[in-house]
């Protein structure tokens, strides 16, 4: 579905990614795990065109988007790429149900009503009915998260990008999450999540580990295997 080729990003002098190249494929969920600084949302950010590369290409089901001009791009994020962060960015002077919705009116891929219909299903499906009309000031910090799975889902995108998406969260609200994403994979959507929580990695189908801007390993879990154990093993080799 994706296929990432040897990019390179740069601030200004300083190289953050080097020559990475890995391919996302349909239904997969991959986890990118590594220390502070290692350059995991820049990988995250470059892989879904939210940041310009230095070098190196993203394909999109063939099409090239690291040669797509920011207006083009900016649809096609729209419409194909759902993003959740650390902390939910929500409008503060919009109710929970319209920050959902927001990015479904944007984008205008079905009807006010069948996108008003959507959010509700997702709602429900998050288990978060009942807050629609509260102000994001007036939710618990787990269900704002649950909301942010809500917005980024409203246009049925064909991948997720999570950065740290349990990383403001209590451990029952990132249980929450993680049955979502679990659930959500299991549904067929690809999921691509940076975390240092090797309780979100367990979830993953496969985990990236990155060290100074460059693929140090990948694991893959073997079938049936304990996969806490597996990979804390393979976490002490870094
Ligand atoms: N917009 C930016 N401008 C300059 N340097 C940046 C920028 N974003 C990230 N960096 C630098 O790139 C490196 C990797 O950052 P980041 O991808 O955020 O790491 P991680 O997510 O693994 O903690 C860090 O040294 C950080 O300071
Ligand atoms: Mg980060």
């Amino acid at each position: 579905m994706i296929k990432v080729k040897q990019i390179s990003k740069s601030f200004k002098d300083t190289k953050v990614l080097h020559d990475i190249s890995f391919e996302i494929k349909r239904g997969d969920f991959i986890a990118v795990m590594g220390a502070s600084g290692s350059g995991k949302s820049t990988l995250l950010y470059s892989v879904s065109g939210m940041d310009s590369l230095s070098s190196g290409k993203v394909l999109f089901e063939g099409i090239n988007i690291s040669a797509m001009q920011e207006d083009e791009l900016s649809g096609f994020r729209l419409s194909k790429m759902g993003f959740v962060f650390q902390n939910a960015q929500m409008l503060k002077n919009l109710s929970v149900f319209d920050n959902i919705i927001l990015p479904g009116l944007v984008a205008k891929k079905e009807s006010a009503d069948g996108i008003r219909k959507r959010a509700s299903e997702l709602m429900k499906r998050m288990e978060i009915e009942g807050i629609e009309e509260r102000d994001i000031r007036e939710v618990s910090g787990g269900q704002l998260q649950r909301s942010s799975i809500c917005r980024a889902m409203i246009n049925n995108p064909e991948i997720l990008f999570l950065d740290e998406p349990t990383g403001a969260l209590n451990s029952g609200a990132t249980d929450q999450v993680l049955t979502i994403l679990e659930d959500l994979n299991r549904d067929g959507m690809t999921i691509m999540t940076v975390t240092h929580d090797p309780r979100v990695a367990v979830k993953a189908r496969r985990v990236l580990y990155i060290r100074d801007g460059q693929i140090a390993a990948c694991k893959e879990f073997s079938l049936g295997a304990d996969r806490e154990r597996e990979l804390d093993e393979w976490l002490k080799g870094f």
